[in-house]
């Protein structure tokens, strides 16, 4: 069995980021530039933004934060969007999710810029991945690719289970890995699907994504499966300096055992979703997806 090091992949990656950005200023361009912004206070989301800007000073990017207060209006952040999008000097822009109630987040999602979209989830880029044409990938759909090719982990013909249909994870990984290339057989689980336990069971792949701590029992998985673990759920610990821990949907104790690989929570899947924004960033700043402006 082995423990997917996914702190290990990222390391590796922001080194190959950040040669390619010094060859990039060595030639006389301009370091590529990430904008986020953030509106309101939510605490998870000011951890994320802040880990996106250290590791942007990391790899050389620019990198600009712009924090909004939660009363900002739909019209004032599309405003922002609307500058971000004319701005030359801005490669790639994301706006942190969750919003305040009172704004669309499809709203805000549909009036970024797809060619600036570097969390891709425009509906634009959303389509043109199912097509298999280049876009921006989601950031951890993209990760769990990197750790699947870091591990030369064998994908084709292989069955694989997905637990979740977001749209963020759960749906877009489903569909990368039954292109070609990937080549898998997917099976795609949800809330509604019955005898889930076996459909689980059955799983070469099991990419578990339905946020739901601890969900995935030895019992369900195959022995040698490859075993996904997207879950970050936060409780209440007292070993903990900040009274809290993370856990995934998959029970690693029991499950980890049965599996040729696993990645754990927290250093699996986590550290390679800020790597892919970092990538995407990178290919916006080339012009790789959409062409130069
Ligand atoms: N909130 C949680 N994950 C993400 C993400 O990948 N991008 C954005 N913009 N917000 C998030």
């Amino acid at each position: 069995m082995t423990i997917i090091d996914g702190k290990e992949v990222a390391a590796a990656a922001r080194r190959e980021i950040s040669a390619e950005v010094r060859k990039m200023t060595d030639s006389g361009a301009p370091a590529p530039h990430l904008v986020a912004i953030l509106v309101g206070s939510d605490g998870a989301s000011q951890t994320y933004v802040g880990h996106k800007e250290k590791c942007c000073h990391e790899v050389g990017f620019r990198s600009t934060v712009m924090r909004l207060p939660q009363e900002t209006t739909q019209a004032e952040l599309l405003e922002k969007i609307a500058a971000l999008n004319a701005d030359v000097n801005v490669d790639g822009f994301i706006v942190q999710l969750p919003l305040p109630p009172h704004i669309s987040e499809q709203k805000i999602i549909e009036a970024i810029d797809q060619r600036k979209d570097v969390d891709g989830f425009h509906p634009v880029n959303t389509g043109r991945m199912i097509s298999g044409l280049p876009s921006y990938l989601p950031a951890t759909p993209d990760g769990i690719l990197s750790l699947l090719k870091y591990y030369q982990i064998d994908t084709a013909g292989k069955h694989c289970v997905v637990i979740g249909r977001s749209n963020i994870v759960g749906r877009p990984i489903a569909n990368l890995l039954s292109q070609k290339g990937w080549d898998c057989t997917v099976t795609l689980c949800h809330s509604r699907t019955a005898n889930l336990k076996e459909v689980v069971a059955s799983g070469d792949i099991v990419i578990a994504a339905l946020g739901r701590a601890e969900f995935v029992t030895a019992d369900m998985v195959k022995e040698g499966a490859v075993v996904i673990d997207v879950g970050i759920t936060r409780v209440p610990s007292d070993k903990t300096k900040s009274g809290w821990k993370l856990l995934g949907d998959v029970k690693f104790d029991e499950v980890a055992p049965k599996c040729s690989y696993i990645t754990p929570v927290p250093g699996g899947v986590g550290p390679m979703t800020i790597i892919s924004l970092m990538q995407n960033t990178l290919r916006a700043a080339r012009g790789e997806v959409y062409g130069k402006r």
